[in-house]
Parts: C-alpha cells; sequence; structure tokens
C-alpha cells in the first residue's frame, strides 16, 4: 500500500475515517512478554536500541500481537545526547543516568559530528522495520521515527536524568539564558539531522516528543518549546512536505492552540489531562488530534476503560483523529486489557 493511503497517513493528513487509526505511546516495550524475553538476553537498553536486528523485532512485536495501524521505531529520545557524546546508561530501577551539563565547557564537549555515524545502527532499524511490515504482510501499517522534543531532551541533560520538578534546568534557563539557548540550538539542529535521517530511511512521519513542556512557564514555553518545534518542523517540511509532523507537548494545556499554530504541526498528542472536547475548540479542525486514554485505566480495565475511550471516541468522531494514550502504556499493563481496547476502537 502506497504510504499516502495507509489508514494513520489518511488521518494525519487531515481525512475523518471511522473507526479511527489507532497505536499506543510506548507499544514496543516491558509489558509485552516476548520483550522482556529479548531484554533478559542483551546487556543492556542501548544494545537492544542499537543493534538493528533486535531494534526491529522490538519494533514489530505489538503489531504481530495487537495489529496496531502504526509501528514506532524501537528507540528512545535520549540517544540523540549519546550520540553527541554525553554518556548514557539505563540503570534498572531507576531510569536514566548522564553525567549533568552545568557548564558552558560541559555543552563544548558534545559533538554535532558525531551524530549522523552514531545514529546509523538506527537509522539502519528503520529500514529493517519497512522490510519487515512488508515481508510480514502488514500492509497498511505506518512506521513513525521519533525523537525527544529539545527542551524534554535537554531537561535529562541537565539533570543528569529524571527530576521532579527539573530545578536546575530551569536555574539554567532563567539565570545563563545564553547556555540554555546555545544548547536548545544544538539539539535543535541536531534532531533535524536525526529526523531527516529517519524519513530517508523510511519513516512515513515522525513524532516530537515534549514530555515535560508543562513545566514552564508560558514565556518560558514560547522560548522552549514552541519555537525550537517551529525551527524543526519548518525546516523537515521544507525537505520532506509529504511526511507529517506530530507534536506533542505534554500537560501544555491552554498554551496546546498557540503551539499548533506557531509550530505547523499537522497533528498534536493530548495528554491524559486534555479535555478532548475542548481541545477541538483550541485546535483547527483540519489539525488531526491524537490521544488520550490515561494508562492507568488500562492498567484497570474493565468498564472503567470501556467508559473513558468511548467518551474520547464519542467527542473525536468526524475529525481527524488517531486513538492513542494519554502518555506511555506502563509495564504494569496486563495484554488482556490492551486486546479488550483494540476491539473496542476497532468496532467504534
Ligand atoms: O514503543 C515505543 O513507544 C518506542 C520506544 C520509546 C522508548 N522511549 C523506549 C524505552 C519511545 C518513543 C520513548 C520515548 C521517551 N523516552 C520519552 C518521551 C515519552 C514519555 O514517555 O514521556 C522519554 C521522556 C524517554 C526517556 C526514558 N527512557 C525514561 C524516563 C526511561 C526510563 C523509564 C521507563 O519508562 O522505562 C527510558 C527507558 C526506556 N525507553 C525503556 C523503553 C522500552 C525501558 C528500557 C528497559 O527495557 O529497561
Amino acid at each position: 500500500m502506497e504510504t499516502r493511503d495507509k489508514p494513520l497517513l489518511r488521518a494525519l493528513t487531515g481525512e475523518s475515517a471511522w473507526p479511527p487509526p489507532m497505536w499506543l505511546m510506548r507499544q514496543a516495550g516491558r509489558y509485552l512478554p516476548e520483550y522482556r524475553v529479548l531484554r533478559a538476553k542483551a546487556s543492556g537498553f542501548i544494545e537492544l536500541a542499537t543493534t538493528p536486528a533486535l531494534a526491529a523485532e522490538i519494533t514489530l512485536q505489538p503489531i504481530r500481537r495487537f495489529g496496531f495501524d502504526a509501528a514506532i521505531l524501537f528507540s528512545d529520545i535520549l540517544l540523540l545526547p549519546w550520540a553527541l557524546g554525553q554518556g548514557l546508561a539505563y540503570l534498572e530501577g531507576e531510569g536514566p543516568v548522564l553525567p549533568p551539563l552545568r557548564t558552558a565547557a560541559d555543552l563544548d564537549a558534545l559533538d554535532a559530528s558525531r551524530v549522523l555515524p552514531a545514529i546509523q545502527p538506527i537509522v539502519e532499524t528503520v529500514r529493517a522495520v519497512r522490510a519487515g511490515l512488508t515481508a510480514e504482510g502488514h500492509a497498511g501499517c505506518a512506521l513513525i521515527g521519533f525523537a525527544g522534543a529539545p527542551f524534554t531532551v535537554a531537561c535529562y541533560m541537565v539533570e543528569g536524568g529524571g527530576s521532579r520538578d527539573f530545578a536546575a534546568t530551569k536555574a539554567m534557563a532563567y539565570a545563563n539564558p545564553a547556555l540554555f539557548k546555545r544548547l536548545i540550538d544544538l539539539l535543535t539542529a541536531a534532531t533535524v539531522t536525526y529526523l531527516a535521517a529517519q524519513i530517508e530511511a523510511g519513516a512515513e512521519a515522525v513524532m516530537l516528543f515534549d514530555s515535560w513542556a508543562g513545566v514552564l512557564s508560558p514565556s518560558q514555553f514560547q522560548m522552549h518549546v514552541t519555537q525550537p518545534s517551529q525551527t524543526i518542523v519548518t525546516t523537515l517540511r521544507q525537505q520532506y512536505p509529504h511526511v507529517p509532523i506530530i507534536g506533542f507537548p505534554r500537560l501544555a494545556g491552554l498554551l496546546i492552540g498557540d503551539y499548533v499554530g506557531r509550530t505547523g504541526v499537522q497533528a498534536v498528542g493530548m495528554d491524559t489531562s486534555m479535555d478532548p472536547a475542548l481541545v477541538t475548540t483550541l485546535v483547527p479542525s483540519n489539525v488531526a488530534l491524537q490521544g488520550n486514554l490515561d494508562p492507568l485505566a488500562v492498567v484497570a480495565g474493565g468498564a472503567a476503560m470501556l467508559e473513558e475511550a468511548r467518551g474520547i471516541l464519542r467527542a473525536m468522531r468526524g475529525r481527524p483523529f488517531v486513538f492513542n494514550l494519554g502518555h506511555g502504556i506502563v509495564p504494569q499493563t496486563p495484554i488482556e486489557h490492551v486486546a479488550a481496547l483494540v476491539e473496542l476502537v476497532r468496532a467504534a
């Protein structure tokens, strides 16, 4: 099937097909027993993500099991700092750990010229997934590439990992705006390189994950979320006008309308906190919406999950829409609950 005829692409380019296409953020990962088998054999997450045969296999696992309309490249937003030369490790039970970036010297130690060679295994994975989708008969399934948006990636780089309040990142943004801007600008350029390479290798749409966008004040949001995303969208659009870009400014709240208008994304992810009916009043009707079932509703399953999903479907009927979660699926999710959710959306 031609890319433009795939249900995901039709929705992302403004068609309101029903039932809507669906996929789930973090659909490849620890809630799947077949992922845990491969994970246990590898030395760590980075090995999985940078071994094309393994990463492609993991990308395809949820497609085989659930028949989603999109596969999302199995990788991580922090492989960009890794490619820039910042150290990275994923510690069991602790999440990602990096040497914190706090000074101009720390920033100077990063090397943008390393990005293209370092990401070659990931580019190779994109090619292998496209070939695998065809070989295994998933003709209608589209492949989504992705990157973290500059602000969210900067958060992990400055903090040296996750954080409750991103105090060190915000301190740098307020107290040393020139240094923080240099970091954001470096990440903006590297993200364009990274996403362009994924598109060249066969990614049919790309998503920009800005998971921590919502921690910023409105003026800082404009500077560090909207502006860099606008640069990324504009630059990629010039080179690849037919590849839709999905923005995900998580917890942006009322700023979502301004974000969509200024960045020019074709589609926007709604996080769990957003009221889909209210979002339709903030985002123009030609922009596709994606979301936003609470991942914890899928852990609970049963009538509560189905009622929540039905409410989202009711609000989205008649507009370009991609069913998804409001944040990533969590490891303790029972796979039978995912199967029941797929059944409900397919019967919408
Ligand atoms: O299936 C998919 O969605 C594709 C793969 C994917 C991963 N991470 C794999 C992963 C994607 C799209 C991401 C995005 C990502 N990574 C985000 C943005 C989305 C969001 O969830 O907010 C962020 C903030 C990260 C950073 C990250 N990576 C954290 C905080 C962690 C540890 C906590 C956790 O959720 O596991 C990771 C590790 C990670 N990324 C795993 C996977 C499958 C777990 C690694 C393992 O198996 O040990």
